[in-house]
C-alpha cells in the first residue's frame, strides 16, 4: 500500500509533500518520510509514527531545507521490516545521492540484494525498496542518465511498483514510473506532481495524466516527458480530474467515519439518479455492455472481491439468485487466484472492489479476462487500474471515502448489486413485474428511512457505551442479512480491534454455542420476513444459556423486550432491502464502541484503504 508524493516547482517543497501525504494517510500511516534536494544536496527527513512527527521534524528543519524546489514524500504500510525509522522511505544509494519511495513488493529483492552485496553496496534497511536505490545507482553510474538507469533497473525488477527517484547532479527533475500498482502525474502552471492517489494533488491540480504499466516520466517545473519501456517517447494524454477540494473536510463531524454513515442517504439518491425515477419505469443500466441476446443467456456468474466488498458481494448473490434466478457463485479473491477456477465465455465476472486497486480482486479479474469472460467491474474509482480491466464498468460515485472502514461505498456497492438484479430481471422477465416494482419502490424511499434512522442515534450510543468493555462480540442472522452480520462484526473488529464473529444463525447450535455465556453479547439481526421467526428461535437458544441478548429489528413486536436485555429499532423496508438498512445502526455501533474507547476511528491500526499487495 503506502502513499507516494513528488513535487517540483517554486512552491514550499515540504509543504507540498506533506498535505499531500496527509491525504494519502488512508494509504498507510506506521512511519513517513521526504527527500530533498537543497543546495545542490540530497537530504532526507524520516520519522517512525504518525505523519505529524515527520511535520514536527521539518517545522524544526525549516532553514536547511526552504531552497528546495525539488522533493519526494512517502507515507508507509509496512510490508518488509518493521515499522521504524530505518526502514520508512525514502531510501539512498550508497553515495546519498539517489532517493527513492516506493509503493508495491518487489518480489525477487532477496537476489537483487544479494547480487548487490556482492558488489559491495552496502544495506541499511530490511526493506525490498532499497534495493532499488542501489540497482538504480548502479546504472546511473554506467550511464549517467537517470531515466535510463530507471528503465534498465525496472526492467529487473520482479511484482508492484510505484516509485519516485531524485537524484542530485540531475538538477530538478524527478523520474516517476510504476508497474502494478497506482500512480499519475498532476499537470500544473510551472510546477508538476507525482502521487499515488488524487486527493494528493487536488488541491493544486485538476489535470492529470494516468501512467500505464512500465511508463516512465520526466518530470521537471515546466516539461512532462513520457516513455515506454522501449525508451520510446510517447504524447501524454491529460484527463480532468472530476473532484473537488472539498470532498476531504470534515464538515464538523468529530470523523471521517460519522461523516460518511451520514452521508448514506444522499449516496444512494446519487446512484439512483439517472437510472430509476419512478417504481413503474424500467431501470436505466447503459453501463452495462452485454447485449439483450447475451443477458438472456448467461447462466453462470461469478463475483470476485475481498472484505467489505466480499461482503457486498454475498447479498448481491442473494439478490441476483432470488431476482434473476442465476447461480451466482461469490469467493474471496486472494483464494480464487490460487485454484483451478472455471470461469469462460459464458461467465459473467464481477469484480467488487471500492478502491479498484486491490491486487488480489486485480489478479483475479485479469485471470478471468484471459480465459474470455466478460468483467464487469463494481467500484467507486472509475479512474483505477480495475476500472481500467473492465468491459462494464458500473462506478458507485459514493464520493471519496476518507475513513479507512468502507461505510458508504459498501451501501453503494449494494446499490450497484440491486441495480444490476433489477435490469436483468427486467430482460429476462424472470420475476412478476409487481413484485420489482415494489422492491424499485423501496429502494426510492430507502434514503428518507434512512435519514429518519439517523436522527436516532442516541440509543445506539447509548448501546455502544454498555457494550464497550466486552472482548468478544458475536452477530447472527440467516438469509440475506447473514452477509450483514459479517459486515457489522467487520466493521467493529477493525475499528474497536473487539474480537466479533459473524455467524449464520442456525449455526450457532453447531458449535459456537459453546462459547456463550453471561459475559458475550449476541447481536440478532431480525429483519422482517422469512427467516425472522427463525432467527428468534436462535436467539433463545442464546438467551437459554445467559448471553447478553441485543436485537437489531424493523418489528415492532414488544414481546422482544422481554426477550432482549437491547432492542435497537430501524424503519420497516422490506426483506430484500433491508442489509442496507440493518448495516447503518452496526456501523454506528462499530463507530461509537471505538470511539467510546479512545481508537483511531478513521485511521485503525494495521490497516490501510487501498491493499495494492497480495
Ligand atoms: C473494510 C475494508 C476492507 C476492504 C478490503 C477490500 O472496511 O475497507 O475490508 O473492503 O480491503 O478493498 P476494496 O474494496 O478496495 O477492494
Amino acid at each position: 500500500m503506502c502513499g507516494i508524493v513528488g513535487y517540483v516547482g517554486e512552491k514550499y517543497v515540504p509543504e507540498v509533500l506533506t498535505s499531500g501525504l496527509s491525504s494519502l494517510e488512508y494509504r498507510g500511516y506506521d512511519s513517513s518520510g521526504v527527500a530533498v534536494i537543497t543546495n545542490g544536496i540530497t537530504k532526507v527527513y524520516k520519522a517512525e509514527g504518525k505523519l505529524q512527527n515527520l511535520k514536527d521534524l521539518l517545522a524544526e528543519k525549516q532553514d536547511e531545507i526552504k531552497d528546495a524546489k525539488v522533493g519526494i514524500g512517502h507515507i508507509r504500510w509496512a510490508t518488509h521490516g518493521v515499522p521504524n525509522e530505518i526502514n520508512a522511505h525514502p531510501h539512498t544509494s550508497n553515495s546519498g545521492k539517489l532517493a527513492v519511495v516506493h509503493n508495491g513488493i518487489i518480489e525477487n529483492y532477496k537476489e537483487l540484494r544479494a547480487e548487490l552485496e556482492k558488489q559491495g553496496v552496502v544495506f541499511k534497511s530490511e526493506t525490498d525498496t532499497e534495493t532499488v536505490a542501489h540497482l538504480v545507482a548502479k546504472k546511473y553510474e554506467k550511464t549517467n542518465d537517470l531515466k535510463e538507469a530507471v528503465r534498465l533497473a525496472t526492467k529487473e525488477l520482479e511484482g508492484a511498483y510505484a516509485l519516485c527517484i531524485i537524484h542530485q547532479d540531475v538538477k530538478d527533475t524527478i523520474i516517476a514510473t510504476r508497474r502494478n500498482a497506482p500512480l499519475l502525474i498532476g499537470v500544473g502552471e510551472g510546477e508538476n506532481f507525482a502521487a499515488s492517489d488524487v486527493p494528493a494533488i487536488i488541491e493544486h491540480t485538476k489535470r492529470a495524466i494516468y501512467l500505464d504499466d512500465n511508463q516512465i516520466a520526466v518530470l521537471k517545473a515546466d516539461s512532462i516527458e513520457l516513455f515506454d519501456a522501449e525508451n520510446n517517447k510517447i504524447q501524454p494524454k491529460i484527463e480532468l480530474l472530476p473532484w473537488e477540494p472539498i470532498a476531504l473536510s470534515k464538515m464538523g463531524y468529530k470523523h471521517f467515519m460519522l461523516k460518511e454513515i451520514h452521508e448514506q442517504p444522499d449516496v444512494i439518491r446519487n446512484f439512483l439518479s439517472g437510472k430509476l425515477h419512478t417504481a413503474d419505469a424500467k431501470i436505466v443500466l447503459d453501463e452495462v455492455k452485454l447485449d439483450k441476446e447475451s443477458l438472456k443467456n448467461l447462466n453462470r456468474i461469478q463475483v470476485v472481491a475481498c472484505g467489505t466488498s466480499l461482503h457486498a458481494a454475498l447479498v448481491g448473490k442473494y439478490i441476483i439468485e432470488e431476482l434473476c434466478h442465476i447461480p451466482v457463485d461469490v469467493e474471496a479473491s486472494s483464494e480464487y487466484i490460487y485454484r483451478t477456477t472455471v470461469t469462460d465465455e459464458h461467465t459473467l465476472v464481477i469484480g467488487v472492489s471500492q478502491s479498484g486497486e486491490t491486487a488480489d480482486t486485480l489478479t483475479a479479474v485479469k485471470q478471468s479476462k484471459a480465459r474470455g469472460s466478460h468483467i464487469l467491474i463494481i467500484t467507486n474509482r472509475p479512474d483505477s487500474a480495475m476500472a481500467r480491466e473492465a468491459d462494464s464498468l458500473i462506478p458507485v460515485n459514493a464520493g471519496i471515502e476518507v475513513s479507512v472502514a468502507a461505510t458508504k461505498s459498501y451501501v453503494a456497492q449494494l446499490m450497484a448489486f440491486y441495480a444490476l438484479a433489477i435490469h436483468l430481471a427486467e430482460i429476462k422477465g424472470s420475476i412478476e413485474e409487481n413484485y420489482l416494482k415494489e422492491i424499485k419502490n423501496e429502494l426510492l424511499l430507502l434514503p428518507q428511512k434512512i435519514e429518519l434512522l439517523l436522527t436516532k442515534k442516541e440509543k445506539i450510543q447509548k448501546c455502544s457505551r454498555m457494550y464497550s468493555s466486552s472482548k468478544n462480540f458475536i452477530f447472527i442472522a440467516r438469509g440475506i442479512n447473514y452477509a450483514t452480520a459479517l459486515e457489522g462484526a467487520l466493521k467493529l473488529k477493525e475499528i474497536s480491534y473487539i474480537n466479533a464473529t459473524g455467524y449464520p444463525a442456525g449455526e450457532l447450535k453447531h458449535g459456537p454455542i459453546a462459547m456463550l455465556d453471561e459475559t458475550l453479547p449476541v447481536l440478532s439481526i431480525l429483519m422482517s420476513g422469512k427467516v425472522y421467526e427463525k432467527i428468534l428461535s436462535n436467539a433463545q437458544e442464546s438467551k437459554a444459556r445467559n448471553a447478553r441478548m441485543i436485537a437489531l429489528t424493523d418489528s415492532t413486536d414488544e414481546k422482544l423486550e422481554d426477550l432482549f436485555d437491547y432492542v435497537l429499532n430501524v424503519p420497516h423496508v422490506h426483506e430484500l432491502i433491508s442489509p442496507i438498512m440493518a448495516i447503518i445502526p452496526l456501523q454506528l455501533l462499530a463507530y461509537y464502541i471505538a470511539e467510546f474507547l479512545g481508537k483511531d476511528v478513521d485511521q485503525p491500526r494495521n490497516l490501510a484503504k487501498s491493499v495494492t499487495v497480495e
